[in-house]
């Protein structure tokens, strides 16, 4: 019996690697070419097998998989989204997923993805923003400076040419550190001391604050014309950001519908609120933004094509850089019926 050597060993990227990776591509190089990614597959949309994420929640937090499959490749994630781990000195949001061939049903690659997410939440939003977002913005607001804060930045700055930052968070340390952290970026930023100081002149708002309950980030008197919101914080049932008034003044642009409908905003609206797809956008089927004066929110919780778009990426990236190790990861005796005997010459081998 001939076949394809190897397969049991799984490209593996550990986040050393992936840190690697990123620095090696370059941090907005990076995004640019992940959003291109994402944009290609929400562009062929209808080729994907389709279902909400599954989640199992508790008091604490939620743990979810997300699968999806065009067919010739299957993805998922594993993720978990716990807001009281910050004050343990944990991370909120963590992942790894897994790319695998439909036709063997063999991984073709597993990763580290809690930077892979930041990175792909990024890039998710700053191509949304580019079909929503009005034209020429310069300035965006950013309230919640943790962990997703900065990439959020740098997407919008490498897809959207954002300049100016305006930053605020409950938790000044955070702000501190966000500012920081872009210091080097080429940011004008502005350190503020209140949401509505931090809406002020923006013409996008970045919420992606983490809190396990109904928050109201945003009222309505907040939100001006013209404006766009990227809500990426509300992502979980019983988790929002924004207050229902702004919901309703607003063209909404969602991933999936029957996700968003149990996690986005919009679980604070009608089961049949009309809202548009955000793949229909890009196919040039529906329109975004029509006129300088519509507000559009981009309910953003994160769909399973994103996280299958962003293994691909990797996948892609690993060959030329090298940066993965050989995984052990699946038992597969020459004889394929023969995995006893392997366990078997295995011992011999021990002994
Ligand atoms: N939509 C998506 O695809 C997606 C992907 C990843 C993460 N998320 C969500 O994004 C959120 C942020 O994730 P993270 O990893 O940056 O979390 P994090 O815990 O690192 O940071 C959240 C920040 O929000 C701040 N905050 C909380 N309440 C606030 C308030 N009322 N006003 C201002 N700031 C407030 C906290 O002080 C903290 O600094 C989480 O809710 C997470 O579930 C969404």
């Amino acid at each position: 019996m001939t076949r394809a050597p190897d397969l049991n060993l799984v490209p593996f990227v550990s986040v050393d690697h992936m840190m690697k990776l990123v620095l090696t591509i370059g941090t907005e190089r990076f995004l640019t070419e992940l959003a291109g990614y994402i944009e290609e597959d929400f562009k062929r949309w209808e080729s994907f097998d389709k279902t909400a994420r599954v989640a199992a929640h508790s008091l604490d937090g939620v743990i979810e998989l997300m699968p999806t499959s065009d067919g010739t490749l299957y993805g998922f994630k594993y993720v978990n989204g716990h807001p009281k781990n910050i004050k343990d000195g944990r991370q909120t949001v963590t992942a790894f997923g897994v790319l695998a061939d439909v036709a063997t049903g063999y991984p073709v690659l597993m990763t580290e993805m809690t930077i892979l997410t930041a990175l792909r939440t990024a890039a998710m939003s700053a191509v949304a923003a580019k079909y929503l977002a009005p034209k020429g913005s310069e300035t965006m607001a950013i309230i919640g400076n943790g962990a997703q804060s900065e990439f959020q930045a740098m997407a919008f700055k490498a897809i959207l040419g954002i300049k100016k930052l305006r930053l605020y968070d409950i938790d000044p340390v955070a702000t501190e550190k966000c500012a920081r952290n872009l210091a080097g970026a080429g940011f004008e930023i502005v350190k503020c001391t209140s949401a509505q100081d931090a809406v002020e002149g923006a013409q996008i708002i970045t919420t992606v604050t983490a809190d396990k309950q109904y928050a109201t980030i945003l009222t309505d008197n907040m939100v001006g014309t013209g404006v766009h919101i990227n809500a990426v914080g509300g992502d979980c049932p019983g988790k929002t950001e924004l207050h229902k008034d702004i919901l309703t003044r607003s063209d909404i642009f969602v991933e999936y519908p029957p996700q968003t409908r149990i996690e986005g905003e919009i679980q604070q609206l009608p089961a049949d609120y009309p809202v548009i797809e955000l793949w229909e956008v890009m196919l040039g089927h529906t329109q975004g933004r029509r006129d300088p004066q519509q507000i559009t929110l981009f309910d953003s919780v994160g769909f399973a094509i994103e996280d299958f778009s962003a293994l691909r990426y990797v996948r892609d990236r690993l060959k030329a850089t090298g940066l993965y190790v050989d995984l052990d990861l699946l038992a597969d005796p020459d004889e394929p019926r023969d995995l006893f005997g392997m366990l078997l010459r295995h011992q011999a081998a021990m002994v």
